[in-house]
């Protein structure tokens, strides 16, 4: 049998804590809490398996029309869950970094990414990108004006724009575009997940709601991806 291909950066859609908590009659926070242990285990088979990279979905810009009660109970796990990983990566060597506008996050939340971000940056092992407060038509608007602004004070000209420069104002520059995109939960769609990196993704849906993704899931999704003939546009 030929060995198996690893995906190098594998970009999650963590979907589903709500229903999974319904299913078990219980509030929607409850799912919010055993979702984030869901990502937890996932680093650590992620990293196992020899993922390089992984970056999860984990508020989009649209989900601030949520109740505000979920909001504010989906805040408070970030902040216990962005200390939490603050251990973890100095025990696994994890390398975290927070995609997304976090300029409108709560100024403790800002604190604590910030000094994840520098206490991790030169850990060799598993790249974690978490997508907060993030949405891909914001990012790529957001790189648009930092573009434009290099135009108008003249530090580059219009001609130069190339995909490189685009890619290089986007939250993800020096992370290699994802090759396989799981969403869990059934629902088929990206909503308005990373749409410029995942231009030649394999796409890998699961009606597994994302608090039940564990080890053998991920296993499945890889295999998947396995099956995949991936051809970037050639023969
Ligand atoms: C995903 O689970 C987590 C977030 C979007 C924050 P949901 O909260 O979307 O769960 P469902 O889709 O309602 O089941
Ligand atoms: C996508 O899930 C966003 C995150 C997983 C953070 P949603 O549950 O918000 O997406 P829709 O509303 O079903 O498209
Ligand atoms: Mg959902």
């Amino acid at each position: 049998m030929d060995e198996l291909k690893i995906p190098q950066h594998v970009a999650v859609i963590l979907d589903g804590n709500g229903r999974w908590a319904k299913k078990r009659r219980m509030p929607r926070k409850y799912g919010h809490a055993q979702g984030a242990k869901a990502v937890e285990q996932v680093c650590e088979n992620a990293w196992r398996m020899g993922i390089k990279y992984l970056t999860v979905y984990a508020f989009s810009t649209e989900n601030w029309k949520r109740p505000e009660d979920e909001i504010d109970a989906i805040m408070k796990l970030f902040r216990d869950y962005l200390k939490n990983c603050l251990e973890i990566s100095r025990k696994n060597d994890m390398r975290v970094r927070i995609i997304g506008d976090r300029s409108c996050l709560n100024e403790d939340i800002i604190k604590v990414i910030t000094q994840l971000e520098e206490e991790s940056k030169n850990n060799q092992g598993l790249n974690f990108q978490v997508a907060l407060n993030y949405g891909s038509r914001d990012e790529i608007t957001r790189a648009v004006k930092k573009i434009a602004q290099k135009i108008e004070n003249g530090t580059l000209r219009s001609e130069e724009i190339n995909e490189t420069i685009i890619s290089d104002e986007l939250d993800t520059c020096d992370i290699p575009d994802p090759d396989l995109m799981i969403r869990t939960s059934g629902e088929q769609r990206l909503s308005n997940y990373m749409l410029w990196q995942l231009a030649y993704a394999e796409f890998y849906f699961t009606d597994v709601l994302w608090p039940d993704f564990d080890k053998k899931e991920l296993e499945k999704a890889v295999a998947f991806y396995n099956k995949r003939d991936r051809r970037f546009g050639g023969v």
